[in-house]
């Protein structure tokens, strides 16, 4: 833990719990490691924000000179929102509709196509332009089934063997393929994925099939360390062979490009924590429930993905350690954070870190049994900042009364097919 635990008893006292708090420092450190592991001349960082669109993330990250991985019209329009250059953003949308693409073109930002249904489409529609395309690997990998991009079982990207076919719609509508991308998966676990899937992608990034190729984009997947027992992936050495194998290729092909990717956890999973209050301690015959203040909406990883997450005990240190499940406060059995953890003893009141939670834990959230999203706070240089506020549950309601219907209004639209 890089806050001290100081450092957060003074947020949970003074905005209250549950809240996420995030390093931006450890945020800047994470980038520098990340730069200094490819050490290739024309290195692009395009962060998946996806993981997490926090503003105060999100400015951090461009102050640094990062561009962005947008998949969505929100992500987009957020993006731009916060200074962004469209330059420096792609879009990669899977099945997306021709609103959305129109939507996209009209920033003026580089789509990343992602099957030849949708490429036939933007090339009837948008002929002589620049486009990136998406590839699936054949490679399979990722920290859990649901989080595998690549491979049979996956929609993402146009199969390797279609080329021809693109190849076949490109040319004739004289679109510029500018970039070829794939994305493997997220937590990449076999050392050598990400050298196989870059060889996948290079074995059709010839100039004959894409002469108008500047950069490659091989994705996000870069796993960090959850639980005690993973051992953190060397990078200095994958990015070696990485750099190895990207300058290889590009003096076969004849120019130097831009080398992409689009990290997610590894920018800010380790960052990002969220503080939870703990209010019930239940001593059931053999088991010891100990009842926080947030829940699985909040924090949805252990239980969707039965996700590692430590936790710390930051009011009770150096306590003796017990056995504890770690709930939420959510009208599901399934509402854990963590289940037989042993942990210094937790007494009622006592403020819960939950670790490793800056990439998709806020950004996966939702409001469900109309409990408001925790507040998010901030530290940078040993300052602290309220980013985000914590709705109240009247201000949640009230924004949901706000957007409802009354459906006995006279303005109802006629259902034309039940007349
Ligand atoms: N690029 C593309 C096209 C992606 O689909 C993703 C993640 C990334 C980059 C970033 O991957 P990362 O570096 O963060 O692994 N909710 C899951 C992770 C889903 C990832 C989806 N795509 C989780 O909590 O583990």
């Amino acid at each position: 833990m890089e806050i001290y635990a100081q450092t957060l008893k003074t947020i949970a006292q003074k905005f209250g719990t549950p809240t996420y708090v995030y390093d931006l420092d450890r945020i800047k450190k994470q980038y520098r490691l990340f730069q200094e592991a490819f050490p290739w001349p024309k290195l692009g960082i395009f962060y998946a924000m996806k993981a997490n669109y926090n503003h105060s993330v999100l400015t951090t990250l461009k102050n640094l000179g990062a561009g962005i991985d947008a998949v969505s019209p929100g992500d987009l329009h957020m993006a731009i929102s916060w200074g962004f250059e469209k330059s420096r953003i792609i879009y990669t949308a899977n099945n997306m509709k021709d609103t959305e693409m129109d939507e996209v073109v009209g920033t003026g930002v580089l789509l990343n196509i992602d099957s030849l249904s949708r490429l036939e489409k933007y090339a009837k529609k948008y002929p002589n332009t620049r486009i990136c395309l998406r590839f699936n690997p054949d490679v399979v990998d990722g920290e859990h089934d649901k989080i595998k991009t690549g491979g049979d079982l996956t929609k993402f990207g146009i199969l390797l063997e279609d080329v021809g076919k693109v190849k076949a719609i490109t040319n004739k509508y004289g679109l510029k393929v500018v970039g070829l991308h794939e994305h493997t998966g997220s937590g990449l676990i076999k050392p050598d994925s990400i050298l196989n899937a870059m060889e996948q992608i290079m074995s059709i990034a010839t100039r004959e099939n894409f002469p108008d190729l500047a950069f490659l984009d091989f994705g996000g997947g870069f796993k960090v360390a959850y639980g005690p027992d993973e051992v953190p992936v060397n990078y200095k050495k994958m990015g070696s062979q990485v750099v190895e194998l990207f300058s290889k290729f590009t003096s076969t092909y004849g120019r130097q490009l831009e080398l992409r990717f689009e990290p997610g956890k590894y920018l800010i999973a380790q960052a990002g924590q969220l503080l939870v209050e703990v209010n019930t301690i239940k001593h059931n015959r053999n088991r010891t429930i100990c009842g926080t203040d947030s829940g699985f909406p909040q924090l949805i990883r252990p239980m969707f993905y039965d996700a590692y997450h430590a936790i710390e005990n930051i009011s009770n240190p150096a306590g003796e350690n017990f056995i504890y499940d770690i709930c939420g406060n959510i009208c599901e059995t399934g509402d854990l954070f963590a289940k037989d953890r042993s942990l210094p003893e937790i007494r009622e009141n006592d403020i819960l870190s939950i670790q490793d939670a800056g990439a998709y834990c806020y950004a996966m959230g939702g409001i469900y049994n109309l409990r408001p999203m925790p507040a998010e706070v901030v530290v940078e240089n040993k300052k602290i900042f309220l980013s985000r506020k914590r709705l109240t549950s009247q201000q949640l309601i009230d924004l949901i009364r706000r957007e409802s219907i009354d459906i006995n209004r006279p303005t109802i639209l006629k259902n034309t097919k039940t007349g």
